[in-house]
């Protein structure tokens, strides 16, 4: 088994989205939680943004013991010296340094040469490790930036003693193979790779997010970065939920662990939910409300009579109370008596299919069948007899 690190940013990336906006408090209960859930890192937030943040990120530092805790900080003095008053609490400090090495941001954002772009990022990890045993340093757009600059940029922060490389596709613009490609790449022309982590930050534009992280996983990344429920800016990260049980599904084929303690799931993601205000969509891989719904009749019946038929993941794994097969128009009568059963209803095949006929007509009109609406229809038949 190989172990792959968790590098929560629910915090940080994730409270960039636009209308999130999370107070000390809330985000401590957060970060709490996240620990539970077992990150591995959990980015508490960014220092030297704002002294809300600064303050969040010094409480989480100083009650997480489980996960370790770092800030983001741009690449200047000034950032390391706040995060370090933040994080020096910190059970194991670590800072998350960024810098841009795409030539769009190194010319319109940055305008500085790739060449001062080296030397800007060689000086913040080198000042950084001043204070910090342990510094992530992440080429902002490593996607979009040339290959080759990004060999020669990461075998000098190396040298410099960062200790993490994070390759973000910052605009959410890769696709798995090719993501893969590029940590391949950077496994086999960058000198030092094995001493350090290599880490992948994936965002969702094209809603390949996830699938982009364990493209990166399969080609030799240690960590993945992501957030609860896929928050994020614009279309959000990856969803962390969603990579830690599919290499748990899947383990047979990809022999990794996460560490990631699945039972902490669908609380982490209602916490986050009710926190940030971000509604989940229904239909969301593993933490939406119709994730383990089976609606059709043929599914349903399946599902009664082996769940493995329609099921490849159990509420149970993510800690999820097991709801019974919502009934509605689709449904048949092998799960409607099966309810009935289950509701405590002995009924002769006869009832049955005169409640059935009638629960029919009922989820014509109505499009949720309440366990109110089956306790009357079971009940009348009950009666009558
Ligand atoms: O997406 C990104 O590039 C980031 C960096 C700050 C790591 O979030
Ligand atoms: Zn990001």
């Amino acid at each position: 088994m190989r172990t792959i690190d968790i590098f929560d940013t629910t915090l940080r990336d994730g409270e960039q989205s636009a209308g999130i906006n999370l107070n000390t408090a809330e985000k401590l209960e957060i970060a709490r939680q996240l620990e539970r859930f077992g990150a591995t890192v959990i980015e508490a937030g960014f220092p030297a943004s704002s002294p809300g943040d600064f303050e969040a990120v010094e409480k989480i530092a100083s009650i997480v013991k489980n996960s370790t805790v770092t800030g983001l900080a741009r690449a200047m003095k000034s950032d390391i010296d706040t995060s370090w008053e933040a994080l020096r609490v910190a059970q194991q400090p670590h800072i998350h340094i960024f810098l841009a090495t795409s030539p769009i941001h190194m010319e319109y954002k940055l305008k500085k040469s790739p060449e001062q772009v080296v030397d800007i990022a060689v000086e913040a990890v080198k000042y950084a490790k001043k204070y910090f045993p342990l510094v992530q340093w992440s080429a902002e757009d490593a996607f979009r930036s040339d290959p080759e600059f990004l060999v020669q940029i990461i075998n000098k922060v190396i040298q410099a003693g960062a200790t993490t490389i994070n390759i973000p596709d910052t605009v959410g613009y890769a696709t798995p193979q090719e993501y893969g490609a590029l940590f391949k790449f950077l496994k086999e022309n960058v000198t030092g790779i094995d001493r350090v982590k290599l880490s992948a930050h994936c965002h969702n534009d094209l809603g390949m997010a996830v699938a982009n992280s364990i493209a990166a996983i399969e080609n030799g990344a240690d960590q993945v970065e992501g957030t609860i429920n896929g928050i994020g800016e614009r279309a959000g990260n990856a969803a962390l939920e969603e990579i830690a049980v599919a290499l748990h599904i899947r383990k047979d084929f990809y022999k990794i662990d996460t560490g990631v303690n699945l039972q902490e799931i669908k609380r982490t993601s209602q916490l986050v939910s009710r926190l940030t205000g971000v509604a989940i969509q229904p239909n969301k891989a593993v933490v939406g409300k119709n994730a383990f719904a089976h609606e059709s009749g043929i599914h349903q019946d399946g599902m009664l009579k082996n769940r493995e038929t329609y099921e490849i993941i159990t509420p149970e794994l993510i800690g999820e109370t097991v709801a019974p097969l919502s009934l509605g128009k689709h449904s048949g009568r092998h799960a409607f008596k099966d309810r009935a059963i289950s509701m405590g209803f002995d009924l002769t095949d006869e009832q049955i299919n005169e409640a059935f006929a009638q629960f029919k007509k009922l989820a014509d009109r109505k499009k949720e069948i309440t366990e109110e609406d089956l306790f009357v229809l079971f009940t009348g038949k009950q009666i009558e007899s």
